[in-house]
């Protein structure tokens, strides 16, 4: 006999209003054959607006998320023809990110949690990022590298379209560079992180440099298809340190002194750039995603963040992932599940999560995966 659960999960923590209904189906007997699916993902954001000023005014986007968050979640309800008295429960997004933007989120929680009488369970944005990959949907992943010398258990575990544990998990968002290793639901070990930039800031920030519009990833990823990575010569930092952290504000600084030094760009010499700068960025996270697979002898790789939407990114790890001894099953959302959305929220949420008595929550900007 199986189980249904439904919840309500709501992001804000940036420049993205999100709210999201989830169905869980799991087997009286624990969480280890659940069923998780989307019944309504809606996401408002004002990047838009933000990219007028070249970036994020955490005071604008408070605003827009206020203005957004009733109809967003009335649309979510609406389009998974649900009501609140089906809902088992409400996540939101507790931390970290803009103090304004998750206070809108977290206080609106609060609120219906109280008068609809459900539990609220908060989520650390950065986990919810790697819960993307537990949402259902056909062919999750494909088994890369040498499987010829797996046993028949280990081949059936990597036939899952769920991540099994242990995996490695590598977060590249705007704010986080992160590479861990997940035990099981809720138990994992920080392996390493950025020294300064994320990944998505070196794209948003060498974007700017550039004169593109923010969000910068997709505009340089765009540009890039046209372009020869190896035309500028661009660092690749910490690329022999020998440990799992990564640095992009040098990369950042070689970027501006090459615009320095050039005032106009042919637009072939705009796409070279950007396909140089893509490349750097994307051997600097697969040098140390691929020491860190080696280090922890793990067989499967789950990617998360709005970097994850890139999908040069995608191809190069199938790509490194293939020359290794042993096979390693690669997990990447797809590119709407990447970037900030409601429905990873609702999947941490079911996973990990305890329920909180609703007062008890407060929004944390600071929160982290490194304990
Ligand atoms: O995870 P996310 O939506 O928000 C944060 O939690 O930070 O990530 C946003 C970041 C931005 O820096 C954006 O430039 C980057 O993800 N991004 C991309 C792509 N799509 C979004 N970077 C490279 N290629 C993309 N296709
Ligand atoms: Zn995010």
């Amino acid at each position: 006999m199986r189980r249904q659960k439904i919840i309500l999960g709501i992001e804000t923590s940036c420049d993205e209003t999100s709210a999201a209904v989830l169905s869980f189906e799991s087997a009286q007997d624990g969480k280890n054959n659940e069923r998780v699916q989307i019944l309504s993902n809606i996401v408002s954001s004002s990047a838009l607006l933000q990219s007028k000023y070249g970036g994020i005014i955490p005071e604008q986007a408070a605003r827009e998320q206020l203005k957004t968050i009733i109809p967003i979640i009335k649309e979510a309800l609406e389009q998974a023809k649900t009501n609140p008295s089906m809902i088992d429960a409400i996540a939101v997004t507790q931390g970290p990110g803009l103090i304004g933007s998750l206070l809108v989120g977290v206080e609106t929680a609060k609120v219906l949690s109280r008068i609809w009488n459900k539990p609220l369970i908060p989520v650390n944005h950065l986990i919810g990022h790697f819960y993307a990959n537990w949402i259902e949907r056909e062919n999750a992943s494909t088994p890369l590298g040498n499987n010829s010398s797996l046993s028949e258990e280990q081949k059936n575990r990597s036939n899952t379209t769920t991540p099994q544990f242990p995996c490695l998990g590598l977060l590249v968002s705007g704010g986080h560079s992160d590479l861990v290793l997940f035990k099981n639901h809720g138990e994992y070990e920080y392996l390493g992180g950025t020294r300064d930039d994320a990944a998505g800031e070196c794209f948003d920030k060498c974007a700017r440099l550039l004169g593109l519009p923010y969000p910068g990833g997709p505009q340089i990823s765009k540009l890039a298809e046209e372009g020869d990575p190896k035309a500028f010569k661009i660092p690749r930092p910490l690329s022999n340190s020998g440990d799992l952290d990564f640095s992009f504000s040098g990369l950042k600084t070689a970027v501006s002194n090459l615009v320095n030094q050039q005032t106009n760009w042919s637009a072939s010499q705009l796409s070279d750039i950007c396909a140089s700068i893509e490349q750097a960025i994307i051997d600097s996270l697969i040098n140390k995603t691929l020491l860190a697979i080696q280090t922890n002898d793990v067989e499967q790789l789950i990617v998360a963040g709005g970097v994850a939407a890139n999908k040069k990114l995608k191809s190069s790890l199938e790509l490194a992932l293939a020359t290794l001894p042993r096979a390693v099953r690669l997990f990447i959302p797809p590119p709407v599940l990447c970037t900030d959305n409601a429905a990873m929220i609702a999947s941490a949420a079911f996973f990990i999560e305890p329920a909180y008595e609703t007062l008890d929550i407060q929004a944390n900007p600071n929160l982290s995966l490194a304990y």
